[in-house]
């Protein structure tokens, strides 16, 4: 039981890697509150709790977050997941309404998340947090300019929460997903998937629990050394 009787909070987590990777938590002695937009249409483990909470508003945040202090009295685990791609537009072509909304979810999620949780692991000895970037928080890619954009910034956010808490006890790492079979692939259009897909060495999508054993590696006390770090979980992509 390598996460027994934590309490971890997973943005994201009504499907894809968020939801796996609540699973995994609970698997490992959790105690797991996930956090979505949408309530899943399964039911979980009962060391499962969903709760509606929209990552781009701060005062949702702050409600969550004092909800679960009442109930468990500390946040040990922070997986900062949810994520959009919304516009696979380069600069010149994307809709500004479309570079603010990514940029929204994607990044300022993740900034509300660590603002909000960090008191309370700091008050409690320290903590996880674990982001979720992307091969394309580290490689280039044509398009997607807000997407790239957003998780270049979680990388790099990540690595200023470990240093800037460090003296707290408090660890934050980025995790870095090539290409994942979940709902956020099957909803985009084919010749991209197939596209990346050619460029992936190890010449398959990973899976969501490929991603939650790594993102509960970072979470458990076995990464007590670990922090400021990129955690690649790609299939070489980024080898090459
Ligand atoms: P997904 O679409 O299956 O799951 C994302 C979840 O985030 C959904 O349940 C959605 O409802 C939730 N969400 C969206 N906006 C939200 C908001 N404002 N507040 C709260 N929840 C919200 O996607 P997937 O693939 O599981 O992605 C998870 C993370 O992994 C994302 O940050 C994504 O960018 C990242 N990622 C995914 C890759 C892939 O190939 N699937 C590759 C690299 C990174």
């Amino acid at each position: 039981m390598r996460l027994q009787d934590k309490v971890a909070l997973v943005t994201g987590a009504a499907g894809g890697i968020g939801r796996a990777t609540a699973e995994r938590f609970a698997e490992e002695g959790a105690i797991v509150i996930a956090a979505d937009l949408q309530t899943p249409d399964a039911s979980a483990s009962d060391r499962i709790a969903f709760v509606r909470l929209d990552v781009t508003d701060e005062s949702q945040w702050q409600q969550v977050v004092a909800d679960i202090v009442a109930e468990h009295g500390r946040i040990d685990v922070l997986f900062n997941n949810a994520g959009i791609v919304k516009a696979y537009e380069a600069v010149a072509e994307i809709p500004l309404e479309d570079w603010r909304t990514v940029i929204d979810v994607n990044l300022n999620g993740v900034f509300y998340g660590c603002r909000t949780v960090v008191p309370v692991m700091r008050e409690h000895g320290g903590g996880s947090i674990v982001n979720t970037s992307s091969i394309w928080g580290i490689a280039g890619a044509a398009g997607v300019a807000a997407y790239t954009a957003s998780k270049a910034a979680v990388r790099s956010l990540s690595k200023n929460v470990a240093l800037s808490y460090m003296a707290d006890g408090i660890r934050c790492n980025s995790v870095h997903p090539g290409l994942i079979d979940t709902p956020l692939i099957d909803a985009q259009d084919a010749d991209i998937t197939a596209e990346v897909l050619a460029k992936t060495p190890i010449g398959r999508l990973g899976t969501p629990r490929e991603i939650a054993n790594g993102v509960l590696f970072l979470a458990s006390d076995e990464a007590s050394y670990v922090t400021g770090s990129e955690l690649v979980i790609d299939g070489g992509y980024t080898a090459q």
